[in-house]
């Protein structure tokens, strides 16, 4: 929606402590790991695989995933186009908040718009932004629906489904593309070596 602040008489402040020292103290670095596709891609699960490992090599981190998000912080957003946009930048905000906070984010969003991730990624200092799509084919999704969603989306129940009447604007250059049909302790695996190589774990 806006592109700056809509108050006047506002002044950026710095703490004591920032980023680095948090880092210090924590053991480990701190990114965000953005993880985009369509639904059912495996976003969500590949996520919370990954804290799980995170969490048992003592690493601090947080998983932001589409559906609770819409249960509290964007309670108010539906699946417009701009709502999709406005999820995404305040998800974004959250995460490079967490990300100060010295966690490793992991977020699992459609985030269906190259622009809304740009800006995200340009919220972020460089290199702390990790985008990862989940290439699973529509079919793939369709074939699971584990939520009965694309069922109802041809069905005509509801409107404006990714994949289905709404666009999925694939990454153009990712950090990482994922092929969810493989075991997902590959996939585990491939993103920790992905974490190590940008120095947060
Ligand atoms: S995003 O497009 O704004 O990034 P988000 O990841 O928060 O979407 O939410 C997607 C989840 O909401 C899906 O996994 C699905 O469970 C549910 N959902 C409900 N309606 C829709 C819709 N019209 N399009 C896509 N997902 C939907």
């Amino acid at each position: 929606m806006s592109e700056g602040p809509t108050s006047n008489n506002i002044t950026r402040s710095e703490g004591l402590i920032d980023t680095r020292a948090r880092n210090l103290r924590f053991g480990h670095g701190s990114c965000t790991v953005w993880f985009t596709g369509l639904s059912g891609s495996g976003k969500s699960t590949l996520a919370l695989a990954l804290e799980a490992e995170l969490h048992s090599r003592e690493v601090g981190s947080y998983v932001l995933y589409g559906d609770n998000i819409r249960f509290g912080l964007n309670s108010d957003l539906g699946f417009s186009p701009s709502e999709r946009t406005e999820n995404i930048r305040r998800v974004g905000e959250v995460a490079r908040l967490f990300c100060d906070a010295g966690l490793v984010v992991l977020t699992a969003f459609i985030s269906p718009y190259l622009r809304d991730r740009e800006l995200v990624r340009n919220l972020h200092a460089p290199s702390t932004f990790i985008e990862v799509y989940l290439n699973t084919p529509l079919e793939e999704c369709e074939r699971r629906d584990e939520k009965g969603l694309y069922r109802k989306a041809r069905n005509g129940e509801i409107k404006e489904f990714t994949g289905i009447s709404a666009p999925y604007e694939p990454p153009v250059n990712p950090e990482l593309v994922v092929d969810t049909r493989r075991p997902l302790e590959e996939c585990v695996n491939e993103l920790l070596a992905m974490l190590a190589s940008h120095g947060a774990i």
